[in-house]
């Protein structure tokens, strides 16, 4: 191999990988350095992957405890077999990376194993395991390493007794007590898995509010269900800090408006208090400028400020931490190297919480069009009036869209039920082409599906549903 390329990747996350293929098949000589023994970042290895497979595990076995008597199957010593479940979360992962492995080799994707970094631009250096340096010569360089967990001051994650996401991704037990700091995407994932699986939960949140971010009829409905399902929450509150003896933690907090201080004991405390950008030091060392939160400063071609030196994903200044939007970054970036007009559009990038029920949202919120003075006309409907969540028992939540007061066309929908993530789908779509919510009401949704929700509140847009 010559150490020659038109492109090399950092980082083989959602960004960096899908970037490494998309340079592939546009022609491009293409290599990818990455530091973990297998592909797919974050995401497939501690992130959104490993969560959905226990997502998906502990939510069957509480429907099989709590939900198939009513539907008359009956179960007799139901019992949950964690070393399993985790067996089949980590095969999981195992044939996602190994996937992107054959991507890479289908692609003829040069995997570079180890440490990569900019020495100059035009440059990159990989250390391998066994510390040897090896630099490859670049046209262009795509920095997309990602985003690693932020903590609290004093407080140090040990992946023991205080965790991040990664050790709360393969607990050999449920602990009895689990204290969740922060109630945001990975809190209240995490939280249901653990709930489900036997743990007394309880969430303490900075804000008077969970899910920051997302609609608030939305996060208060979410509260709600999620407070129905047991899970406790310490809301306005703000950790003080977490004292740790043998294997049991201590968590201070005190109430931001009462001052009042508390304390809760548990096995484990998990902290979920958002992500920062994975930068090394070279970054600012070749001259590569940040943001004020340290983020790599980008321009719309994904340009960083060295020239041919571009940067995608959570590391960036633009758009939201989420796998997809990174993504389609990557899927831009390389067009853009490849001379053609990659784009991504950060007014239509879907979100979505994956617990029971599923929470998801596009476009704008309700907070968001009043900040910037938009008027806009709301459809709410419930799922309590949809024939097909009545019949599978899935009856919470409801489908909300908001579109522009004088021209119809949609600027934001979240749903909170079940199918949320899956249903946005179509709103995301409905958005990219511009439609109006008079275009979604005369769309033929079939029946019985709980798409007719979303076909409902655009009616319910011009107060015209038929089933509320
Ligand atoms: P987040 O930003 O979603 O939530 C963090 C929460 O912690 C917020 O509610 C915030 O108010 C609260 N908080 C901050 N400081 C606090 C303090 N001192 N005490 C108490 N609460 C505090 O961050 P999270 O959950 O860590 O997720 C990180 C990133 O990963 C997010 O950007 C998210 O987009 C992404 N992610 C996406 C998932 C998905 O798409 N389903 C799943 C998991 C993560």
């Amino acid at each position: 191999m010559d150490n020659n390329f038109d492109v090399v990747v950092i980082g083989a996350g959602p960004g960096g990988y899908v970037a490494a293929i998309r340079s592939a098949q546009l022609g491009l000589k293409t290599a990818c350095v990455e530091s973990r023994k297998t592909l797919g970042g974050t995401c497939l290895n501690v992130g959104c992957i490993p969560s959905k497979s226990l997502l998906h595990a502990s939510e069957l076995y509480h429907k099989a405890k709590k939900e198939f008597n009513n539907l008359g199957i009956e179960t007799t010593d139901l019992k949950v077999n964690l070393s399993k479940m985790m067996g089949n979360k980590n095969k999981s992962v195992i044939t996602l990376t190994k996937g992107v492995e054959f991507l890479f080799k289908k692609n003829k994707i040069f995997h570079l194993k180890g440490k990569g970094s900019v020495l100059d631009k035009n440059t990159v250096l990989v250390i391998d395991d066994s510390k040897k340096k090896n630099t490859y010569k670049a046209k262009n360089i795509i920095i997309a390493t990602g985003s690693i967990p932020t903590s609290l001051p004093g407080v140090k994650i040990d992946e023991k007794t205080i965790v991040s996401s990664t050790g709360a991704l393969s607990f050999s037990k449920a602990p009895k007590e689990l204290v969740v700091i922060g109630g945001g995407y990975i809190g209240l994932e995490l939280s249901s898995v653990w709930k489900r699986l036997g743990s007394n939960v309880t969430v303490i949140e900075y804000l008077d509010h969970i899910i920051p971010g997302m609609d608030k009829d939305i996060s208060s409905e979410f509260l709600k269900i999620l407070t129905k399902q047991g899970i406790s929450f310490k809301l306005n509150s703000k950790v003080t800090g977490i004292n740790v003896t043998k294997d049991r933690a201590e968590v201070n907090f005190v109430n931001n408006k009462s001052s009042i201080s508390e304390k809760l004991e548990s096995d484990k405390v998990l902290v979920a208090v958002g992500r920062k950008p994975n930068i090394g030091d070279d970054i600012e060392k070749v001259g590569i400028k940040l943001n004020q939160q340290h983020k790599i400063q980008v321009n719309h071609k994904f340009e960083t400020s060295i020239t041919n030196i571009y940067a995608i994903g959570d590391a960036i200044d633009k758009g939201p931490m989420l796998a997809h939007k990174a993504e389609d970054e990557g899927i831009a970036v390389a067009e853009i190297i490849a001379g053609q007009a990659g784009h991504v559009n950060y007014d239509v990038i879907p979100a979505v919480i994956y617990t029971n029920p599923e929470v998801a949202m596009v476009g704008k919120t309700e907070e968001e069009l009043k900040k910037n003075n938009i008027s806009y006309k709301i459809g709410k409907f419930p799922f309590l009036a949809n024939s097909r969540a009545k019949v599978n028992n899935e009856t919470e939540g409801f489908v909300k869209v908001i579109a522009d007061k004088k021209s119809d066309k949609v600027l934001g929908v979240s749903i909170i039920g079940a199918l949320a993530g899956t249903m946005i789908a179509e709103l995301a779509l409905a958005m990219e082409f511009g439609a109006s919510s008079e275009d979604i009401a005369r769309t033929c949704h079939a029946h019985p599906t709980h798409s007719e929700g979303v076909k409902e509140a655009a009616l319910a847009v011009d107060k015209r549903p038929i089933h509320f």
